[in-house]
């Protein structure tokens, strides 16, 4: 029996199976069976009320889960699917609360990764998948991450290599009167706007964000404290924590000062795609060495870096405690 058609028994047996996709590995279950969604809640410790993702194999099973469904939609759908892009519609009567969190809308999104896709098409229906890490730890970007976070709270993982993107999707809002960004990623909002002929409305003329776990404030977090700086305070900052005796790591983009001794230092690069690609693993990394302080050089305030920087916002908020103050 190959691993596909195990872990599509295993789904059909109502049992839990993580996937790889572009953005981050998946925890699935399948979304029309509740028992098998609530299993997702338990393994990954999430309130129940927090909507998952549904995973299909293309557009055309659009109307399986959503209704009402506006043509910016199918625009977008055929713009960036399969790939990194989640679509917020109008929920379909048939789709179990558990999925939705009780919300009258529901998260669409077909993965560009060869081993989902071939799940998904084998499998058939819908897979509610959120990142398959604990609640509120960084997102696993490889079978080997999913293993740390779940153990044998799942049934099978499905290996498909590293993640080509690295970051989770950009999720777009279309069940109101304008579409927004929910949640930014490497697909931009500028990107986004052009697919549709016409750019969407900045963030600040936005009414608050509906209920998305992803911009609660504290998440993505690493238990090391870490924080997130320009790169001469960075330089600084880990100057003195090394002084007064911590342990230090820095995440820069390319700088790189010209002592570095007694201080952990990785570079990602300045590029957007290849840093988000290799930013999760880096924190993963880092976090396991124990240090005091994780710093991390904030990156250009650039459209093409919204989603990572997000992330990074994210990881500083939902850290541990600095147990010396970086910059006094
Ligand atoms: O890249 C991704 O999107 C990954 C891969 C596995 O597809 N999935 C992912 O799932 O990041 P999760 O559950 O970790 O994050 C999904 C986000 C959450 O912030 C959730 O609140 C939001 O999508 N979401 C899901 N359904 C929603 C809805 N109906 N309305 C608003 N937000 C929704
Ligand atoms: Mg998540």
């Amino acid at each position: 029996m190959t691993d596909i058609a195990r872990a599509v028994a295993l789904l059909r047996a109502g049992e839990l199976v993580a996937f790889p996709t572009e953005t981050v590995y998946g925890l699935g279950a399948n979304a029309a069976n509740p028992a098998a969604v609530a299993k997702i809640f338990a393994a990954k410790g999430r309130p129940a009320d927090h909507p998952l993702i549904v995973h299909v194999a293309d557009a055309t099973q659009l109307d399986r889960w959503a209704i009402d469904i506006p043509a910016a939609a199918t625009q977008l759908a055929a713009a960036f699917w399969p790939g990194p892009l989640t679509l917020i519609l109008k929920r379909h009567p048939g789709v179990p609360n558990a999925v939705t969190g009780g919300q009258d809308t529901i998260g669409l999104r077909v993965p560009n990764h060869p081993l989902a896709l071939q799940l998904l098409s084998e499998f058939g229906g819908g897979l509610a998948a959120p990142s398959a890490n604990r609640f509120g730890r960084i997102s696993p970007t490889t079978a080997a991450h999913v293993g740390d976070e779940l153990g044998d709270r799942v049934s099978l993982i499905l290996d498909g290599g590293p993640c080509a993107v690295g970051i989770e999707s950009t999720i777009v809002d279309l069940s109101g009167d304008a579409p927004r960004v929910l949640r930014p990623g490497m697909i931009s909002a500028a990107q986004i706007g052009e697919a549709l002929g016409a750019p969407l409305k900045s963030e600040s003329a936005q009414a608050p964000v509906p209920r998305v776990s992803g911009s609660l404030e504290a998440h993505y977090a690493p238990r090391t404290p870490l924080c997130l700086l320009p790169f001469a305070a960075l330089l600084e900052a880990s100057r003195r924590a090394l002084d007064g005796g911590s342990c230090v790591a820095v995440l820069s983009l390319s700088g790189f000062p010209h002592d570095a001794r007694g201080i952990i230092w990785r570079q990602l690069g300045n590029e957007p795609q290849s840093y988000a690609r290799a930013l999760y693993a880096a924190l993963r990394e880092l976090d396991a060495l124990g240090l005091d302080l994780i710093l991390v050089e904030l990156p250009p305030d650039e459209e093409d870096w919204r989603g990572v920087l997000d992330r990074l916002r994210r990881a500083a908020i939902g850290s541990g405690r600095p147990s010396i103050a970086p910059l006094t």
